[in-house]
């Protein structure tokens, strides 16, 4: 039996956080597009992620009529604290150096706006969509064919975004000796919990000769903290008792007395990656989020980074298709490229800074705290910074 037969104008790979956001932008301009996410619904709001918003990343949500429930329960922030073993700890302030502020609202929170406003505006997600494959990228008339409770099925359309994460299809259609990749791999983890406790007022990034460990939060009677750890280690090695006491030993004494412990609700280990796939275009194929490239967590950059692409790849999409111009869908990927590298070099120089490196060499180790003594000395440092964190305008 042959297909069934779907038109569309933007087949979009990949139900995440980016590839809803470009749904929902693209269907404000009047265009149509069919998300196409392996997993179900329920399997994709319970994947945890980072929580940290760019100011810009903010503003993108409220533009497209997103915002009403982070701007009810997310946290506003002005910046956040390092702190550094032995030494005074420094706090980040972007309002101070940038006028502008930051939230703390998780990215489940967002998938959880996302899907709704998808269901609300009647918008194409497909859920359990098998066999995902890209066809004819180099043409004018791409195809997607996927298979779903045992039909197959295939869309015609004029582009394809290929928001499917780090192991999605997607870049892996690009011929090999198309694609560049960059790529650094990290000697630890970060271990992460999520706990019903109330949370520091601010979150606080600590290096300690034992690691790394960090001070979130998700709402006002709910924790998330980390601990930086072995690559090899196993969820199983660490009790919450383990947990508690390395968070607490790594924090400097004051803020340490302020955590509230408690039973953790969740845990999980996630590696530590730099990765960048150029160029992030391929034909009819765009790349964004996650399918493109990757942070390390520290200073999260990874979810403010995928919108980001959906920024550029909308705007590249709506005047394309609504305006018969192509001159920002030319210019995507190098026009996302200049903003990923500039996450990727601060997202390394974070991690760097803040990290335990096992078997480091003293001169490294000397030059380390001597980062941390300069941003510590010198305001044009903790400027340059918050500028950073805040996000880079688009
Ligand atoms: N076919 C269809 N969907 C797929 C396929 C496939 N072959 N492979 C992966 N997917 C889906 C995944 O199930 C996932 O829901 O694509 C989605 C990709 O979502 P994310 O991995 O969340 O990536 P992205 O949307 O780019 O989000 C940006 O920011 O905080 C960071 O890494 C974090 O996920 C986060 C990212
Ligand atoms: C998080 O809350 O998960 C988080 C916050 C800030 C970071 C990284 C992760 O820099």
């Amino acid at each position: 039996m042959g297909a069934k037969h779907f038109t569309t104008q933007v087949a979009i790979i990949g139900g995440g956080p980016a590839g809803l956001l470009l749904s929902h932008i693209l269907q404000k301009h009047g265009i149509e597009s069919i998300v196409l996410e392996r997993q179900t619904k329920d399997y994709v709001l319970a994947r945890i992620r980072a929580g940290f918003l760019e100011h810009g990343t903010v503003q993108m949500l409220r533009d497209y009529d997103l915002g009403e429930r982070m701007d009810r329960e997310g946290l506003p922030k002005n910046g956040g604290a390092i702190a550094c073993q032995g030494k005074p700890g420094v706090y980040i302030d972007t309002v101070k150096w940038t006028g502008k502020q930051m939230m703390a609202y998780g990215q489940t929170a967002i998938t959880e706006d996302l899907y709704a406003a998808r269901e609300r505006d009647g918008g194409h997600v497909i859920n359990e969509a098998g066999q995902v494959a890209l066809h004819d990228l180099k043409s004018d008339r791409p195809r997607v064919t996927f298979s779903k409770d045992g039909e197959n099925y295939e869309i015609a359309c004029s582009f394809i975004a290929g928001c499917d994460g780090f192991h999605g299809v997607s870049r892996q259609s690009i011929p090999s000796d198309v694609l560049k990749v960059f790529e650094r791999a990290y000697p630890f983890g970060w271990l992460g919990i999520m706990a019903e406790v109330p949370p520091l007022k601010e979150l606080v990034y600590a290096y300690h000769e034992d690691g790394f460990a960090l001070a979130s939060q998700r709402n006002p009677m709910l924790s998330r903290y980390y601990v930086q750890c072995d690559i090899n280690d196993a969820i199983e090695d660490w009790t919450d008792d383990r947990f508690w006491e390395a968070l607490l030993r790594r924090m400097p004494d004051d803020i340490a007395g302020k955590i509230t412990t408690g039973p953790s609700i969740e845990k999980s280990i996630a590696p530590l990656r730099s990765f960048v796939a150029e160029p992030m275009q391929y034909g009819a194929l765009f790349l964004a989020g996650d399918a493109a490239h990757i942070v390390p967590p520290t200073g999260a950059k990874g979810l403010n980074l995928a919108f980001s692409d959906v920024h550029y790849l909308s705007r590249g999409l709506i005047e394309h298709l609504k305006h018969n111009r192509s001159h920002h869908l030319e210019r995507y990927s190098a026009d996302a490229l200049r903003r990923v590298w500039s996450a990727e070099n601060f997202s390394w120089r974070m991690t760097k800074m803040l990290h335990a490196f096992p078997n480091e060499d003293p001169f490294t180790r000397r030059i380390q705290a001597n980062t941390y003594d300069l941003l510590l000395q010198h305001p044009p440092m903790q400027q340059a910074l918050a500028y950073e964190y805040v996000g880079l305008p688009f």
